[in-house]
């Protein structure tokens, strides 16, 4: 203790005392009171003014014995740098502790690189276009059914129907087989279930790493007794195992024209002792869980904020409606990336979506990084949160007013504000590309079809911004009472009167 207080390489850091000493704190206020340590970087940051002014919060600060945060959206890419520079994952901070091999958990920066290069080709710009019908039919199948739980008087859990559509895109693309979430009346939850209940665990794996790895070698019925949770995560796993065994007995497909990422993972072309079942099992996890929640809720946070502001609906659904109406396929992502409202509208949803709340820490295993006036040592994990920098007020006047509108001024003023959710540098989001098609495609027929007469969204019992802001940080962010959702009711024709709140009618 007196160690990390006085002799430590890190002890001249700003930071109080407790964080110097242990972990204990950061256990506490995550794993006891369950993802709340977040808030208490904030704190930090806010106690410990800038030297120099005494009032601004000071930008770094150590927030247990071996890690330094940084909240400064200039210092963001020295972090997550390109791969010019050597970047590895903190061993003691891997959140995805259920896939340990998966390249989202890889450590070394050299072994990071060689797994991405296996699968960068797979999420390319081009090979993404290649799939854009795959995408559009999926997105007419939401909203279809999202009629239908209209036509019958239902509501819904808008979250849970946009699970169940990023879930079965993924993973008809990427696995060549499609889940049917959409299908199933409630959009099978499914996904959306199991994620939400291994977000519950990640503080406990992440302390505890051993946990799951036993966990995982229990037979499925005894696991489903133990935890219904644990029970449906294995589950979904052993069904992976399958097709992965079959990828693996195939050879990857050879000489199949277009191969599936199971296929591509079990390639002979890709080294030995990277084609095990266990580690395309992982990738193939990991793909799914980063692909359905983080677009799931762009896209809700997007119909939240449209549908509760009638300025920003009219503008968008006239900006929509020549481009929607020119072709009876529907539009394609290119002709909606080029609208200008809606572009600001999504990058205005992903801002306050937060994607992957969480701090992610990276090191520099070989050279000192230079932040000011203060030299971060090699070896030791530095961290930034989309977190804070997304409500940066600098950046973001009124950071939590949903004003599309600040994207169009800065880019009149020939700037571009930074968007932070999908991270930078050499480790940045794979699945961009998917992401932003999904939400270009989506966002687009969702306002188009169920925000314009005859059809309009009740959003029901009327959440406040404040209800949709992370409570905790269960990795992505989660409410006080620990899920995140938005209920909905899809109405035709006006609908019946209520008490909810009602907005997004048409004209
Ligand atoms: C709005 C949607 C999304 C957001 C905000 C998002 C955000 C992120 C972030 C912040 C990371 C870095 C994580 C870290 O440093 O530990 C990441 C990594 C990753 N994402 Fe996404 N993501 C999104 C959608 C997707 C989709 C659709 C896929 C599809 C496969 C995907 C696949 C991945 C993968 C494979 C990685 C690991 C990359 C690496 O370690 O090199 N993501 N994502």
């Amino acid at each position: 203790m007196l160690y990390n207080l006085y002799f430590h390489p890190l002890s001249k850091f700003p930071g109080p005392w407790w964080a110097a000493i242990s972990h204990g704190h950061e256990f506490y206020f995550d794993v006891i009171l369950y993802g709340r340590f977040f808030k208490q970087i904030e704190k930090m940051h806010e106690k410990y003014a800038t030297r120099l002014t005494l009032s601004l919060p000071c930008p770094i600060v150590r927030i247990n014995p071996r890690e330094i945060h940084i909240n400064d959206p200039d210092f963001y890419d020295s972090i997550y740098a390109s791969s010019a520079h050597i970047r590895n994952k903190d061993p003691g901070h891997i959140i995805f502790g259920s896939a340990p091999r998966a390249l989202v958990s890889t450590i070394s920066h050299s072994q990071h690189r060689l797994r991405r290069s296996i699968l960068s080709p797979f999420f390319s710009k081009a090979s993404i276009l290649r799939v854009e019908p795959l995408i559009q039919a999926k997105a007419d199948r939401l909203i279809a059914r999202l009629e239908e739980v209209g036509e019958e008087g239902r509501t819904v859990d808008l979250y849970i129907a946009l699970t169940a559509f990023a879930s079965d895109t993924v993973s008809e693309y990427a696995y060549g087989v499609g889940y049917t979430n959409l299908e199933a009346r409630d959009f099978n939850g499914y996904m959306h279930e199991t994620i939400t209940r291994l977000m519950h665990t990640v503080h406990v794996a992440r302390f505890f790493p051993f946990l799951f790895p036993i966990l995982s070698l229990l037979p499925v019925g005894l696991a489903r007794r133990l935890s219904p949770g644990l029970g449906k995560i294995l589950e979904y796993r052993a069904v992976m195992a399958r097709f992965v065994a079959r990828a693996l007995h195939e050879k990857g497909g050879e000489g199949k024209e277009r191969a599936t990422l199971f296929e591509a993972l079990a390639s002979p072309s890709v080294p030995e002792q990277e084609r095990t079942a266990a580690r395309i099992e992982d990738e193939a996890w990991v793909v799914n869980l980063a692909a359905s929640e983080t677009v799931a809720r762009a896209l809700t946070m997007l119909v939240f904020f449209v549908v509760k502001n009638e300025r920003v609906l009219r503008t968008l659904r006239g900006e929509l409606k020549p481009v929607m109406q020119m072709s009876e396929c529907g539009s394609t992502w290119k002709q909606l990336e080029a609208l200008p409202y809606l572009t600001a509208v999504i990058h205005e949803s992903l801002r306050l979506s937060f994607g992957p709340a969480t701090r992610l820490p990276r090191i520099s295993p070989d050279k000192p990084v230079v932040y000011k006036d203060w030299v971060i040592p090699p070896g030791h994990p530095m961290s930034s949160s989309v977190w804070y920098l997304n409500v940066n007020p600098t950046l973001y006047p009124d950071p939590l007013v949903f004003r599309p509108e600040r994207w169009l001024e800065a880019a009149a003023q020939g700037a571009r504000l930074p968007l932070f959710n999908f991270g930078r540098g050499a480790r940045a989001c794979l699945g961009i590309n998917l992401a932003y098609a999904e939400l270009y495609l989506v966002a687009a027929s969702f306002i188009h079809r169920l925000c314009t007469p005859p059809y309009c969204i009740r959003l029901l019992d009327n959440p406040s911004v404040e209800d949709m802001m992370p409570y905790r940080d269960l990795v992505m962010g989660a409410s006080k009472k620990g899920f995140f959702g938005l209920k909905i009711g899809v109405v035709r024709d006006g609908g019946e009167e209520s008490g909810d709140e009602e907005v997004g009618r048409g004209e």
